[in-house]
């Protein structure tokens, strides 16, 4: 009994271990793919490629909200992930000589988390939201007052007791980041003073992106190779980040210190990248306009019905970059796959 409660224990002791191993592991990877990321990441205007009619605009708001010497309006990013939106915030905070502080919708649980967040703030600073369109109701509406007029109300004690005190602020610039933009209720999107919505990147921005990454981690890249990772990275730097880092692996492989036509062939190939960029979810959305709407022209609500999504997922998520492909098309009577997203998903 003895031998066998200890054996019980050591197993579990074993398994616990191995899960405590796993997160550690998985822990790390995060901690090497965040400071990867940081790495790359564009610290000032000058190194920030595209977007241009959003960053004109920017340079704009802060220049005239330096010289009023005011806090720059609140902002709403909106767009796919991975195609800056952290990055420009981190860059605005730089103009505007304050802090760059970070939090999330998912991650503030009580009305506490967000007053302590918000008193904490000093002149200037920058508060980011990413998901902000996960934020709690309690919580969003704390932000209305803070955005309007610098101040919260807080309700102290309980009871017959308990009083309404107001905090002011600090003057602060509230940016929140957002994928669906279709999510975030009208009074809150309606106290920014700027909504910008990131596009996908141009071809050419795309290669400039690629090579400024690959220069970044000290490997050559020819430019058929630079074109060829551009078109498989849907439009979007972190996965051209990540596409680079991973191909100077295979070109290290092959004693190569240049990222050639071949280092892609053999990579791609290996890791599954997809020419276009496309993953399955983008095929299976195809697939089901062409199959079982035989291509006739569907209509979003059908679609979301057919496809088990909601409608902001759809029309935010997944059609944008299949729009921007010419792999479908919207039409008044309703979606329909072009020719060339036909031939994707024969
Ligand atoms: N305009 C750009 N020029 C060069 N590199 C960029 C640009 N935008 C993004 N990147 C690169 O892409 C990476 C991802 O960008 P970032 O984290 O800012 O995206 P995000 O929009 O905040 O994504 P998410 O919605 O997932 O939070 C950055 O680390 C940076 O290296
Ligand atoms: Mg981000």
């Amino acid at each position: 009994m003895a031998i066998a409660s200890s054996l019980d224990s050591s197993q579990h002791a074993t398994k616990n271990n191995n899960t405590l191993k796993e997160g550690v592991t998985e822990k790390k990877q995060h901690i090497t793919e965040k400071k990867f990321e940081r790495g790359l990441r564009p610290e000032s205007f000058s190194e920030f490629i595209g977007q241009e009619t959003l960053v004109n605009n920017l340079q704009v708001f802060i220049s005239g909200a330096k010289k009023r010497k005011e806090p720059l309006s609140h902002m709403l990013l909106s767009g796919p992930p991975g195609l800056g939106k952290t990055t420009l915030s981190g860059i605005i905070a730089y103009e505007m000589g304050g802090n760059l502080r970070i939090t999330s919708g998912p991650a503030l649980e009580k009305s506490g988390d967000l007053a302590a967040l918000l008193t904490s703030l000093k002149d200037n600073d920058i508060l980011f939201i990413d998901e902000i369109h996960r934020l709690k109701k309690p919580l969003e509406e704390m932000l209305y007052s803070a955005m309007e007029d610098f101040a919260i109300d807080l309700i102290v004690g309980k009871g017959a007791g308990a009083k309404s005190m107001r905090l002011s602020l600090p003057p602060f610039t509230l940016i929140g980041a957002t994928t669906k933009l279709g999510s975030i209720a009208g009074p809150l999107r309606d106290r920014f003073g700027n909504i910008a919505k990131f596009q996908f990147y141009e071809e050419n921005e795309m290669q400039k992106i690629v090579e400024r990454t690959a220069k970044i981690l000290e490997i050559g890249i020819e430019p058929n190779a630079s074109k060829k990772i551009s078109l498989a990275s849907r439009s979007t730097p972190r996965i051209s980040n990540r596409i680079v880092r991973q191909l100077r692996d295979f070109a290290h492989a092959e004693n190569l210190s240049v990222i050639n036509d071949e280092t892609c062939r053999i990579g791609f190939t290996a890791l599954g990248i997809d020419n276009l960029g496309l993953d399955e979810h983008d095929r299976e959305y195809l697939r089901l306009i062409v199959e079982t709407f035989g291509n006739q022209p569907v209509g979003i609500s059908t679609l979301c019905a057919a496809y088990s999504e909601e409608k902001e997922t759809i029309e935010e998520i997944i059609e944008p970059y299949l729009l921007q492909k010419g792999l479908l098309r919207r039409t008044p009577q309703g979606r329909v796959v072009t020719d060339a997203g036909k031939e994707v998903v024969v």
